[in-house]
């Protein structure tokens, strides 16, 4: 299941966002707000329970969550560019991270770091990378989720390209994916047009 999130506040960051005159304390900023309301879409559906509380004036009946716990797998980088966003709405969450580079020659992913919470079979995993490109490191980062035990997964991202979204669902379609907007391409040179740019040389002041 595909989601995108259009949100009015989020159009109007994103397109701050993809302003390439937009300075980087602003971009990490913006990336930050979006992330939040990018997790407050990713938690939408999260299961409820009643529960009996008592008010400064009579009991009443409330809700909390029940349910699995919650765990954001940060793919490095740039994906620690969203994280804290999520972090703001959701402060018990876990962290995993996973790093993965391009073979130079297959141009296929491989992992180089890898750290999930013990449990993760027992939580929601919401893997979050601003940019969802090529799909392949997305795959590849999903799968690695699941060889370690998790079942619940979520993958949320800024921007999506038409050929990382198929590789992605094509690949897994049990799972939900989240993005602010889906743009024209794929370049030659793995970018996504029109894009932002490097989310993780805009985020981080790389470049
Ligand atoms: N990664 C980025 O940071 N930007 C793109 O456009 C594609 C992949």
């Amino acid at each position: 299941m595909v989601r995108v999130a259009t949100h009015p506040l989020i159009r109007h960051k994103l397109t701050r966002l993809r302003d390439v005159a937009t300075p980087t304390a602003d971009f990490r900023r913006l990336a930050r707000e979006i992330s939040l309301l990018l997790a407050y879409e990713a938690t939408r559906d999260l299961p409820l329970e009643s529960v009996e509380i008592s008010t400064p004036l009579e009991t009443m009946e409330g809700q909390r969550l029940s349910g699995k716990k919650l765990c954001f797998i940060s793919v490095l980088r740039a994906g620690n560019g969203i994280l804290d966003g999520m972090l703001d709405l959701v402060p018990s969450a876990r962290v995993g991270h996973i790093g993965l580079y391009r073979d130079p020659e297959t141009l296929r992913p491989v992992e180089y770091y890898r750290k999930f919470p013990e449990d993760i079979k027992n939580r929601v995993c919401i893997v979050v990378d601003p940019m969802l490109a090529t799909g392949y490191s997305a795959a590849a980062a999903v799968q690695s989720l699941k060889t370690a035990g998790a079942e619940k997964i979520i993958f949320v991202c800024i921007l999506a390209a038409p050929e990382g979204m198929l590789c992605l669902t094509e690949a897994h379609p049990d799972i939900e994916v989240i993005t602010c907007a889906i743009d024209r391409e794929l370049d030659d040179h793995g970018y996504i047009r029109p894009g932002l740019g490097d989310a993780g040389d805009r985020l981080f002041g790389t470049r």
